[in-house]
């Protein structure tokens, strides 16, 4: 009926909940006497003990009741949502901090679809659980007892008795459907990430989609997913309806049963016809709160299979507590093994030393775990097996911080933020003035283009769709010059650029090699040959290593990359090309 680890969540929500149940005691309290003052009123006028206008003192009194009810009424309903509200601030507060305690890795154990679902709609279906549910758990039991005692000394123990004994069939009722509507629900929440989560992605790549003319297909799988979504909702309906259908009938069935009893004593006379009246008014609110409370119930159950994930995510195991700090760009990678699932090792084993303030590339064919590296630097995934240092601290004991302070990491594939070019740009150093935002900007060849625009205040569309690619990829290199770390990767950041906007990056990168250890991925050759050392991998393995000079002597992997990538460039054609060329 309970979820220990929800009542536990917040104790400042039980002042509220008290606070409720005490309001909405009072409002029974006032209906009885509300009810009792207009069937005595009714009984003296009928008896003539009192006189019709003599009246106004009862109304008087009727009045006042009906005005501390109202007031009692509007304060239960302020304190379940005080409840609520505080429960749903303190588990939004839990997901964010346990999001930031996760960093980046989070994607390792969950989707952010699911994320989403669980903070938004998953938060919201606690405020059933905790403004309705709970605080009508002790009224419904507390209502009964007090209306027990209301008709046992009003002139019928035995009609109060049978009354209060067939209240405990409601929840009865409730717990029979608690287990079936516990799976269903798990299920119906399972249905829901899932068809939100491929919604996001389709409606994220729409464009995709449309290109490939793929929308109709995807829109089948959706139709699927809709469907089965569908069918466990209308499963989960039918079940609260039918639920409701036998609480009505013992609610109902009870109350008439009340009714009956009552009018059998006051015919026998044992009962006087104002408190006959009484009872007959008062007979379902035995059963009222309880039946409410298996209407919440099913609402609060929804909840509770929501936090169910929401505690899921809640227990996922939090990274060490990391104390390291690095300040140097000194990287060592000491056979290093990673998977990103069991079943198939990305990376084999791989040893690296990229001194300080040294160039190194990355370079290899497609797929052979050139980003994996990089996603280990930058603390993405954590590696399986051996040893990554920066500085010489462990990465595993480095804070997030200090390891996004020391590396920058520019991909071909830069995230922007709806708002202005400046707005961007001071992401990577809140206190930059406008002369070091131009500056860079000038570094990058972009001033002269936002000149023309708005400056420093241009707008930038989402994901800055509004600039061109090489535009784009120039402003992310503006930003990470910004940034001003110890170390720089670069993983495919020019291609699919314009060439003047991959010479404007290249020639910054070299100046930037002066003073940063710079890790260069590519995969065109020609970016790295001026690199210190070059790690040439194959499947996830080092094939070999050295200089671009060495590399080409030992006539390997890299050599042979590098005539391919040679002739490719220099006849302009697709491989099967250059063979009928070479024929
Ligand atoms: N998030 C992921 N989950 C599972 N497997 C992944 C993930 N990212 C990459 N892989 C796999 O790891 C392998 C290495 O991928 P990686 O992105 O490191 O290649 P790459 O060398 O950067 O290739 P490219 O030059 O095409 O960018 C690939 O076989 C890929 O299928
Ligand atoms: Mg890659």
């Amino acid at each position: 009926m309970f979820d220990k680890r929800l009542t536990q969540l917040c104790p400042e929500s039980k002042k509220y909940i008290i606070g409720n149940i005490i309001l909405q005691w009072l409002e029974l309290c006032m209906n009885a006497v509300m009810i009792a003052l207009i069937v005595t009123t009714i009984g003296d006028l009928y008896d003539g003990t009192l006189e019709a206008f003599n009246i106004g003192f009862p109304v008087i009194f009727i009045l006042m009741t009906v005005i501390v009810r109202f007031f009692t009424a509007r304060g239960a309903t302020r304190m379940s949502y005080l409840a609520s509200k505080t429960v749903k601030q303190k588990m939004r507060e839990m997901i964010y901090g346990k999001l930031l305690k996760l960093g980046s890795k989070y994607r390792e154990q969950v989707t952010t679809a699911e994320l989403v679902q669980e903070s938004v709609e998953g938060v919201d279906q606690l405020e059933s659980y905790f403004g309705l549910y709970v605080p009508q758990f002790f009224y419904a039991f507390i209502a009964p007892i007090t209306l027990f005692f209301l008709f046992g000394f009003g002139g019928s123990w035995a009609t109060a008795t049978v009354l209060l004994v067939c209240v405990p069939l409601i929840p009865g009722a409730i717990m029979m459907v608690q287990k079936i509507a516990k799976k269903l629900l798990s299920k119906y929440w399972g249905q829901y990430a899932q068809l939100g989560s491929t919604f996001l992605e389709n409606l994220q790549g729409m464009t995709t989609l449309k290109t490939y003319q793929a929308d109709e297909f995807k829109n089948k799988q959706m139709n699927e997913e809709s469907e089965n979504f569908r069918f466990v909702t209308m499963k989960v309906l039918t079940m609260q309806l039918n639920s409701i259908i036998i609480m009505d009938f013992f609610a109902y069935g009870g109350a008439a049963l009340g009714i009956l009893m009552a009018t059998r004593a006051f015919v026998k006379g044992n009962l006087a016809l104002a408190n006959c009246i009484f009872m007959i008014l008062l007979s379902a609110e035995f059963f009222l709160p309880m039946h409410r409370l298996g209407s919440y119930f099913h609402v609060a159950m929804n909840g509770m299979a929501a936090s169910d994930k929401i505690f899921k995510f809640l227990n996922l195991d939090e990274p060490a507590k990391k104390t390291e700090v690095c300040n140097s760009g000194d990287i060592q990678l000491e056979n290093v093994h990673f998977a990103y699932d069991e079943s198939r090792e990305i990376l084999h084993g791989i040893s690296m030393t990229i001194p300080e303030k040294s160039f190194v590339g990355i370079v290899g064919e497609s797929g052979c775990g050139k980003s994996t590296v990089a996603s280990l630097l930058m603390g993405r995934n954590t590696i399986n097996s051996g040893t990554m240092t920066i500085d010489g601290k462990n990465t595993a004991d480095v804070t997030e911080e200090s390891l996004m302070k020391t590396l920058t990491y520019i991909s071909h594939n830069s995230t922007f933020f709806k708002g202005t070019v400046r707005e961007n740009l001071l992401l990577a150093k809140p206190n930059a003035d406008a002369q070091e935002l131009w500056s860079v900007l000038d570094r990058c060849n972009l001033s002269a283009f936002l000149k023309t625009e708005n400056g420093l205040d241009t707008v930038l569309l989402e994901n800055a769709g509004n600039l061109s690619g090489g535009q784009r990829q120039r402003l992310a290199l503006a930003r990470a010059i910004l940034h001003d770390s110890p170390v720089y990767i670069f993983d495919e950041a020019t291609s699919n650029i314009d060439v003047e906007s991959e010479e404007v990056i290249l020639s910054e990168i070299r100046k930037l090699a002066k003073n940063k250890t710079i890790i260069m991925i590519s995969h065109r050759l020609a970016n790295v040959v001026d690199a210190d050392n070059i790690y040439c991998l194959e499947s996830g393995n080092i094939a070999e290593s050295g200089t671009h000079d060495e590399l080409l002597k030992k006539g390997g992997t890299y050599a042979k990359l590098w005539h391919t990538q040679a002739e490719l460039e220099s006849y302009g054609l697709v491989p099967e090309r250059v063979k009928e060329a070479r024929a």
